[in-house]
């Protein structure tokens, strides 16, 4: 039987903390979805570990709470890990998303938010994890590009995808114009993603990721939007 709900057990509003080192491309689209309401919740807290990153100022236009935790004053990357954790946990975020974030995490960081940490790599995963994606992807002769919205664990862009979307490579193609290319249907299938997680369709049934209970393919749910 349905009911209304009273005050006091209104549904809560999910939220995202969103971990960025530059330009913050992806952290807008994340934006602007959560502000027609496709995002299924709000961005509460940006974290840079970069001073001047521009998605810092974004944020802080929007009035966002922001946080700079630069790496650089930190002796060790456990040290670094463990004061970004205790920042992200201030906000108690439903997921927290890398938009961008350029450092690699420790064990013990992706323990501790595990199957609520979100990446987007531009690269049809498994193919070119790690950096210079669009350049390998030209040299390999590759007909088609793209980007991965993935969980992460312990390896390298390794973790169980999510959702792809591919694009053709054209002709006359270099790094730059492939990378502008495949930023457009990352700014799509990144609040796509997210609302799913913060939706409740995915879950995790013995280790495997599900999307309305049905096992995920192993390069994620293909996009069917525009490229
Ligand atoms: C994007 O290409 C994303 O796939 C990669 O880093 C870039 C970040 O761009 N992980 P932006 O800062 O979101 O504009």
């Amino acid at each position: 039987m349905r009911r209304g709900f009273t005050s006091t057990e209104m549904p809560e509003t999910k939220s995202i903390a969103v971990l960025l080192s530059g330009r913050g491309s992806n952290f807008e689209s994340l934006l602007k979805a959560s502000r027609t309401d496709a995002l299924g919740g709000t961005v509460s807290l940006v974290i840079a570990n970069r001073p001047g990153a521009g998605g810092l100022e974004i944020a802080q236009n929007a009035g966002i709470a922001t946080a700079l935790i630069d790496h650089k004053r930190y002796a060790s990357r456990e040290a670094f890990d463990r004061d970004l954790a205790a920042a992200i946990e201030t906000a108690s975020p439903d997921l927290v998303v890398l938009a961008g974030f350029m450092r690699i995490l420790t064990p013990e960081f992706v323990a501790r938010f595990e199957n609520r940490l979100m990446n987007i790599h531009p690269s049809l995963l498994p193919l070119y994890p790690g950096l210079n994606t669009h350049q390998r992807a030209l040299d390999n002769g590759d007909t088609h590009a793209g980007a991965t919205v993935h969980y992460v664990n312990g390896e390298l862009d390794g973790g169980p995808p999510v959702l792809q979307a591919k694009v053709p490579v054209h002709p006359d193609d270099d790094a730059a114009s492939l990378a502008a290319r495949v930023l457009r249907v990352e700014h799509q299938i990144y609040p796509e993603a997210v609302n799913w997680h913060l939706t409740g369709r995915l879950s995790f049934e013995d280790g495997v990721l599900h999307k309305d209970r049905q096992p995920v393919p192993l390069a994620g749910c293909l996009w069917d939007g525009d490229a």
